[in-house]
């Protein structure tokens, strides 16, 4: 370990670092072309802590990046803060824990009935608008009493966003969310588990909401340590499969291998059974990174109750994307992250690839950036009729020359050169999560 790595922790150094300054920049250089069809924002968050400092990475302020291409061109790049209560605070910090507008708005990015959320799964969503600019804390005109995940899903033939929480400190310890197509809460469900667990992400299908109980289990007497959960194999795990708009009495429980999960991919029903693909590790530390996500699929068997569970790769990867009019639906198609392999315990290395994934098969096609730079997620935007028929767009970071680009890689031809690199005034440091906002759909 040398000096440098003594003096600060990974989510610090190096692109991880946050920058300082919010950025304002417009008429952004363009090598190739912007596809004209191309008219909105892509909007990604992510921790950057405003003081320059944050115990973890999961606690450092929302900064979101946004970038607008309109007409085939880069019109601007902006970096601008969310806006919330407790900006620049420590979320652990006495008074904080609990308060549902205290969020850091630094996961992920989603749009739902008109609106735009950053969100945080301790926190209620925020609303924004595709300038960037921080509207305030939405709780459904007082409904939504708990916090929500940063990973809701909106099915694509109903228009309703479905969503949890597991922020409660005693039972229960998961509440389901149903928000309508008119961006009301019809449904506040509390579901029991045992204990609490950390949960991430979720999957639904055209019928099915499933939940992920597994043991990243939650201890108060490690959050004195710095973070309040630990993976514990004995305590099991479950995929929890519920009718959408049933409730905790309707919820099957199915014992599988434990194991950690941060994303699905996404889940179908076909034949009596729901297949799930998500980026699974067979165990996760908070402070120790040495197994990453690689594609899995669990199949469930409504009727027999059994599962069955199957690698499809073990090339790293996480992070994972689909077009989302095939949200629930079987989707063919997944596009993930590339992630930097197992073995190296002190941060969690973004790779230096976007892979898109044939799901039933598992064969997939990698788009190279080159050793030197990392990628972020592949938000995926349809632009014509077939699945694939779009693109996979996202910020990557050149290690070797510091420079940081929004690119755009044309879908249906996965490993060509991206048809868009866009040049950035500033570092962008690696982050969360994004998504494309459509001008149409939005001001
Ligand atoms: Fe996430």
């Amino acid at each position: 370990m040398n000096g440098k790595t003594m003096e600060k922790p990974w989510h610090l150094r190096g692109n991880w670092a946050p920058v300082l300054e919010e950025q304002d920049a417009t008429n952004l250089p363009v090598r190739g072309d912007i596809p004209k069809t191309l008219n909105g924002t892509y909007i990604r968050t992510g921790p950057n802590p405003s003081s320059g400092h944050s115990v973890h990475w999961f606690f450092g302020d929302g900064l979101l990046h946004g970038i607008r291409l309109e007409d085939g061109k880069a019109k601007w790049y902006r970096s601008k803060y969310v806006d919330t209560v407790g900006f620049g605070e420590d979320p652990l910090a006495a008074g904080h824990m609990g308060k549902l507008d205290c969020s850091k708005a630094n996961t992920h990015i989603v749009s739902h009935s008109g609106k735009i959320y950053a969100l945080n799964e301790g926190a209620w969503p925020y609303a924004i608008n595709q300038e960037l600019e921080t509207i305030g804390a939405e709780n459904y005109g007082g409904k939504l009493t708990t916090a929500m995940t940063a990973h809701p899903k909106i099915c694509p033939e109903t228009g309703e966003m479905f969503a949890f929480s597991y922020a409660n400190f005693q039972p229960p310890f998961l509440q389901y969310m149903r928000i309508g197509a008119d961006g009301e809460l019809k449904q506040l469900e509390p579901i029991d588990i045992p204990q609490k667990v950390m949960m991430h992400d979720f999957a639904v299908t055209r019928n099915f909401t499933i939940f992920l109980d597994l043991p990243v289990v939650f201890d108060l007497a490690l959050a004195m340590k710095g973070f309040p959960y630990e993976f514990r194999s004995d305590a099991g795990a479950r995929l929890g499969v519920m009718p959408r708009n049933g409730s905790n009495a309707d919820v099957r429980w199915f014992d599988i291998e434990p194991c950690a999960i941060f994303h699905t991919v996404n889940a179908h029903e076909a034949d009596g059974k729901i297949i799930m693909t998500a980026s699974r590790m067979g165990s996760w530390s908070h402070s120790d990174f040495s197994e990453v996500g690689k594609l899995w699929r669990w199949t469930i068997d409504l009727a027999t109750g059994q599962v069955t569970d199957e690698q499809l790769d073990d090339r790293p990867g996480d992070f994972g994307r689909i077009n989302e009019a095939f949200v629930g639906l079987p989707a063919k198609f997944g596009y993930l992250m590339e992630m930097d392999g197992d073995g190296n315990a002190e941060e969690p290395t973004y790779g230096n690839a976007l892979l898109k994934y044939d799901l039933q098969s598992g064969s997939s096609k990698a788009h190279e950036f080159g050793k030197s730079v990392r990628a972020g997620e592949p938000t995926f935007v349809q632009s014509g009729e077939g699945e694939d028929n779009g693109y996979a767009m996202t910020f990557v970071h050149d290690e070797a020359s510091n420079q940081s680009s929004f690119v755009i890689v044309d879908c249906q031809n996965f490993d060509a050169e991206p048809i868009a690199t866009i040049a950035l005034p500033e570092r962008v440091p690696y982050g969360a999560h994004g998504n494309w906002i459509s001008l149409a759909n939005h001001s």
